[in-house]
């Protein structure tokens, strides 16, 4: 008898706008024909007509077996459930593509579009009033929040959080960091094949995204900054049980943000500035750039790389954490996390920004004013680690549309300098010759690395961070300049020059590098170079046959004919918003 009478109460379609189950309903002509149809197949999965009258929370789970960094998604779905339940509305979980860094060919970035898509369409096609977007590993956080940009129902993002440091012979390990330490190491033969297969072992031994401050942790802390995600949650281990409690308190967080606010109302040209000072901030990854920039293009937002160097020369580098510095992610935790971060970077923050509780930016430092501090790890503002942001952007005739260096993560010795080109064309090239005895190849010259950008085959990889030669590796050798139009991991490090734009493939500049190119590079004037007169690169266009290998069908020749450079965040020409929505 409840049950009919809740039936007959049951008029959510009739509500402005219809919440729950009956939104958006699967269209046959007839509404109350489709409401019943779809209430009647919803009871097949078990639920009361009770559950069934309230508002649905989704929950867009990503737990895949090529994804270790998602291992623990499904007790956070779990937890994520009990917060809704509990906040009185109904969960339902379901799964988009999930992106696992390591296990995609042939780079991740190439997929990112494809799950944003993916995001997007399911958050508007399924009936739901919020959604809580679980992610973690590089890519899917950015997808996430692109797709919820674009989509603009109620989200709050929970990331996956990172894993735990393991240990080699007394020694503290994360990936990926050390990965790339050990690997150099073993290259140059100073660590036998048996000492690198133990390290494999240890390198990556909890569940979470990687240790350091790589992509996923960056872009954990820019969710946060941005306001998307609760506050003090970016950086909680995956396995600590705290991570469980966020977990809990975003489904809660979900249900009280039913009507409100909106992805675009807190994903504001100020938040996103916010996110860049913290960026900057934390020595975060070269990735993140890309991925800001595609999550505020969605709104409409431009972001220009002029911008980011005026914010650099502005805001300190606070956090000593690998791959620039000394710490993991769980002692940025432990630390005050992004908590302290944002205290100490409050007077160059947009105050007002609000996040997807409804609490300003200000309310939250303030009622945080007193929490604790670690400053070995998150150095106080008036004692930064640099005085400058940790990435800055390179502009001249080698980029003429921009290039970006991690500062933080270079030597300075080479920022000031003019160089002889040693050029790879491809992947491949560089595969089959950089370890070769007969290289000719110093110290001092410069490694040019083309035709890997957003439309080359290889979709520009994290192959940015070319390898020292063998040969200068064995002497000692461990930095060089290095200048690619791909990207590079957010766990590396190295006087590495990437994100040329535009690309080679499309004609660029860089693609008309030959070796022996003299090429200057001045951090401080923010230039990148090459030292050949227009003349003779009028004659090299020219004479330049395209590359063959444009893909011709499927998902790679979608991406290969709307991806767009580099400065505008590798997103589809066709996804960005325009003209801007912005709703501040
Ligand atoms: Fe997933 Fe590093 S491989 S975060």
């Amino acid at each position: 008898m409840a049950e009919c009478a809740v039936y007959l109460d049951f008029a959510m379609e009739n509500e402005d706008p219809p919440h729950g189950i009956a939104r958006g309903l699967t269209n046959y002509a007839d509404s109350a024909f489709a409401l019943y149809l779809r209430r009647s197949f919803a009871k097949s999965l078990g639920y009361s007509a009770e559950l069934l009258a309230k508002p649905v929370i989704g929950i867009a789970s990503t737990p895949s077996g090529f994804n270790n960094c998602h291992r623990a998604m499904p007790e956070l779905v779990e937890a994520v459930k009990r917060g809704v339940l509990a906040a009185g509305a109904l969960p339902i979980d379901f799964p988009t593509i999930s992106l696992g860094e390591v296990f995609l060919s042939p780079t991740s970035l190439m997929f990112r579009n494809l799950m944003a898509m993916d995001v997007e369409e399911m958050l508007r096609a399924q009936p739901m009033d919020a959604v809580v977007l679980i992610g973690g590993c590089d890519k899917t956080v950015p997808a996430q929040l692109m797709g919820a940009a674009s989509a603009d129902i109620p989200a709050i993002q929970l990331v996956t959080g990172p894993m735990m440091t393991g240990r080699h012979q007394g020694e503290r390990l994360g990936a990926c960091t050390d990965c790339r330490r050990y690997w150099s190491n073993f290259r140059a033969g100073k660590i036998s094949a048996a000492e690198i297969d133990l390290v494999e072992g240890s390198l990556a031994t909890t569940a979470g995204t990687c240790a350091v401050m790589g992509t996923a942790s960056t872009m954990a802390c820019i969710a946060e900054a941005l306001g998307m995600s609760l506050p003090g949650t970016a950086a909680i281990p995956a396995v600590h049980a705290d991570r469980l409690r966020a977990a809990e308190a975003s489904g809660a967080a979900a249900v009280r943000m039913i009507r409100q606010p909106r992805p675009s109302q807190v994903m504001t040209s100020k938040s996103i500035e916010n996110a860049l000072r913290v960026l900057l901030a934390i020595g975060g990854s070269t990735n993140a750039i890309i991925h800001l920039t595609a999550i505020a293009g969605r709104l409409g937002i431009p972001v220009s790389l002029q911008r980011l160097n005026e914010l650099s020369d502005t805001t300190p580098v606070l956090v000593d954490l690998k791959p620039t510095g000394e710490y993991y992610m769980e002692d940025f935790h432990a630390a005050g996390g992004m908590a302290a971060v944002l205290r100490e970077l409050r007077p160059l923050l947009h105050l007002e920004c609000i996040s997807v509780t409804g609490e300003t930016l200000e309310a939250r430092l303030d009622s945080e004013r007193n929490s604790y501090s670690d400053p070995t790890v998150i150095r106080p503002a008036a004692e930064p680690i640099e005085l400058l942001g940790g990435l800055v952007a390179l502009f001249g005739s080698l980029a003429p549309g921009g290039a970006i260096l991690k500062r933080s993560a270079a030597d300075r010795t080479l920022f000031e300098r003019e160089g002889r080109a040693v050029v790879f064309d491809s992947l491949e090239d560089l595969a089959q010759r950089i370890d070769s005895e007969d290289l000719d190849v110093s110290a001092e010259d410069f490694l040019v690395l083309q035709n890997v950008g957003p439309t080359s085959r290889s979709g520009m990889p994290e192959a940015g961070y070319l390898p020292i030669p063998l040969k200068l590796a064995k002497a000692g050798v461990k930095d060089m300049v290095r200048i690619s139009d791909a990207r590079m991991s957010g766990s590396a490090f190295g006087t590495i020059v990437l994100h040329v734009t535009p690309e080679a493939n499309l004609g660029g500049p860089l693609g008309l590098v030959k070796n022996g190119d003299r090429i200057r590079l001045s951090v401080e004037q923010r230039r990148i170079d090459l030292l050949v007169d227009e003349v003779e690169l009028d004659r090299r266009r020219a004479a330049k046959a395209p590359l063959p290998g444009a893909p011709s069908r499927g998902y790679a020749k979608l991406y290969s004919d709307h991806v767009l450079q580099a400065d505008q965040g590798c997103d589809f020409d066709f996804l960005r918003a325009d003209p801007p929505t912005i709703s501040e």
